[in-house]
């Protein structure tokens, strides 16, 4: 069975922590020890005099995962910027052999770890690496998580190629929020043509879920959906150790 997988996205705000969140739901319904990880998190928020990470807080609250927030979450940042940019303004620097480590620490706790990725693959994490980079050092392939609108398909080729032109697997695309806009001709007919033309499999298609608030702590029906129309066993065939 596969230990690890990479949620990546076409974009920010697409859907990955959703995705990230439903998956650990519904792998630990099914009776796995699932870990998460958000490696890097930008944006975040002082309160209470602590740095919080507004993912990690949603995927830790929905799902019951206690492990420390360093584990989870070991660069948390203040800058909604990429993390190259928030890095430099706040002094730090983003070690992906740090995040392995942390990685690895997770794995030992876990049967398998979700990790959630940082905007798309080609966001800069430092002066000279991407998080293609990252990916390929935590040797774990990636889910696409994609819009369902018109657009999407340019999107979700130009990352699927890209990851596969690096060396990066992609065990699967999911589209996110199917509803949230009107079902026209693209939405009914994007998924067929990623599929076709990407050679990966759509793994499923989540719709928008009106009683869905990440922000506050509100997963609604997301376990329910998730399992219902996401192929989790196609997800969890491992091509580990690439
Ligand atoms: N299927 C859905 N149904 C309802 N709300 C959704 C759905 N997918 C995403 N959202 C909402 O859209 C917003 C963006 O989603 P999400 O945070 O998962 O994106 P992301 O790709 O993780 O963004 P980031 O790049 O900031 O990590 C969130 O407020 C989330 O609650
Ligand atoms: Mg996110």
């Amino acid at each position: 069975m596969r230990t690890g997988i990479f949620i990546t996205g076409t974009d920010t705000g697409v859907g990955k922590t959703v995705v990230a969140a439903g998956l650990v739901m519904a792998l630990k319904q099914r009776g796995l020890n699932v870990g998460y990880m958000k490696p890097i998190e930008t944006g975040c928020v002082i309160m209470d005099g602590e740095i919080v990470a507004k993912d990690s807080r949603f995927v830790r609250d929905v799902t019951g995962i206690r492990d420390e927030m360093d584990l989870v979450c070991p660069y948390r940042l203040k800058a909604p910027a990429a993390p190259s940019i928030a890095s430099r303004l706040e002094d730090v620097h983003i070690s992906l052999n740090y995040i392995v480590d942390q990685y690895f620490q997770l794995s030992l706790l876990h049967e398998i770890v979700v990790v959630e990725g940082v905007g798309g693959l080609m966001v800069p994490l430092n002066n000279n690496e991407l998080v293609t980079d990252l990916i390929l050092a935590l040797g774990v392939e990636a889910v696409i998580v994609s819009r369902p609108t018109l657009g999407t398909i340019n999107h979700t080729l130009l990352t699927a190629n890209m990851a596969k032109m690096l060396g990066i697997p992609v065990a699967g695309i999911i589209i996110n929020g199917f509803g949230k806009e009107a079902i026209g001709l693209p939405e009914r007919t994007n998924p067929d043509e990623i599929e076709h033309f990407s050679n990966v499999p759509v793994l499923g298609i989540l719709p928008w879920m009106k009683d869905l608030d990440a922000n506050a702590g509100r997963p609604g029906s997301l376990l329910s959906e998730f399992a219902e129309r996401i192929n989790i066993n196609s997800l969890l065939q491992s091509d580990d150790g690439y």
